[in-house]
């Protein structure tokens, strides 16, 4: 047995739910909570289509320090642990909130981004979606179409993309074991997921140093950072 009385090891369908406090620890700030994100920047003038309708360079300006941070870290220890669970276990899923991609610079496969990333733009082309990693974005509109390019993110006030929703649902209602990591709880629907394995009763561990509103539906809480839990889950 290693942390809190779980063995991970004798489960074989694991969701790792994550939030922005798992790149807390490559640099990155959150979005709540002392120094986050939006402390510091108003979402309703950068983060949603009401702002990018209005000033779309301000937005892009916005995106572009995002894309800049983002690029300029690296993966963090618990990015590191839950790509190696993933390859050992192929049956583990990451539900990712973050945009940042470092999920997928550790390693991880498959990751179903609920709220979109950073490094992919998309425009009025019908083959829209393109990944982009230029630090800044080059054209912020399309040479193609000629309309802006918008990240391709789920701001506020945006609808979830119905395919990351449906292979979360589907991941996460089949899980014997939810692992959710650095997420604050409080943005639906994406916070309704963990409930979901809890009623197909999975085991659930929350992995924060904070109680969040939705720490009654889990049955372990490691209040400590995500890359020592991790490293006490799977030594
Ligand atoms: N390890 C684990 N958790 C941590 C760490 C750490 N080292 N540091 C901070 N945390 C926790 C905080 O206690 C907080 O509960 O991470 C959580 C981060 O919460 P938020 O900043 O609200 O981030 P998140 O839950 O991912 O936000 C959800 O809100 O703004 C939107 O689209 C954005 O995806 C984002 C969504």
């Amino acid at each position: 047995m290693s942390a809190a009385g779980l063995a991970p090891d004798a489960f074989e369908r694991i969701v790792f739910f994550t939030g922005a406090g798992l790149s807390a620890e490559a640099g990155l700030p959150t979005y709540r909570g002392s120094g986050g994100v939006w402390h510091e920047y108003d979402w309703e003038r950068y983060a949603c289509q009401a702002a990018f309708d209005e000033a779309p360079d301000r937005v892009w300006d916005f995106h572009d320090l995002r894309r800049e941070a983002m690029g300029s870290v690296e993966p963090t220890r618990a990015h590191e642990i839950i790509a190696t669970v993933q390859a050992a276990k192929p049956n583990t899923v990451v539900v990712t909130q973050n945009i940042d991609g470092l999920h997928q610079r550790a390693g991880a496969k498959g990751v179903i981004e609920l709220h979109g990333s950073v490094w992919r733009v998309r425009c009025a082309c019908p083959t829209s979606i393109q990944e982009n990693h230029e630090l800044p974005l080059a054209s912020r509109t399309c040479p193609d179409c000629g309309a802006w390019r918008r990240p391709d993110i789920i701001w506020f006030g945006d609808a979830l993309k119905r395919e990351p929703v449906e292979a979360a649902v589907l991941a996460i209602s089949n899980a014997d074991l939810l692992i959710s990591i650095g997420t604050s709880g409080v943005v639906y629907p994406a916070a309704e997921l963990p409930r979901l394995a809890q009623q197909a009763g999975a085991v659930l561990v929350e992995i924060n140093p904070e109680a969040t509103p939705v720490s009654d539906w889990f049955d372990i809480h490691l209040r400590e950072g995500a890359s020592s839990a991790l490293a006490r889950l799977w030594p």
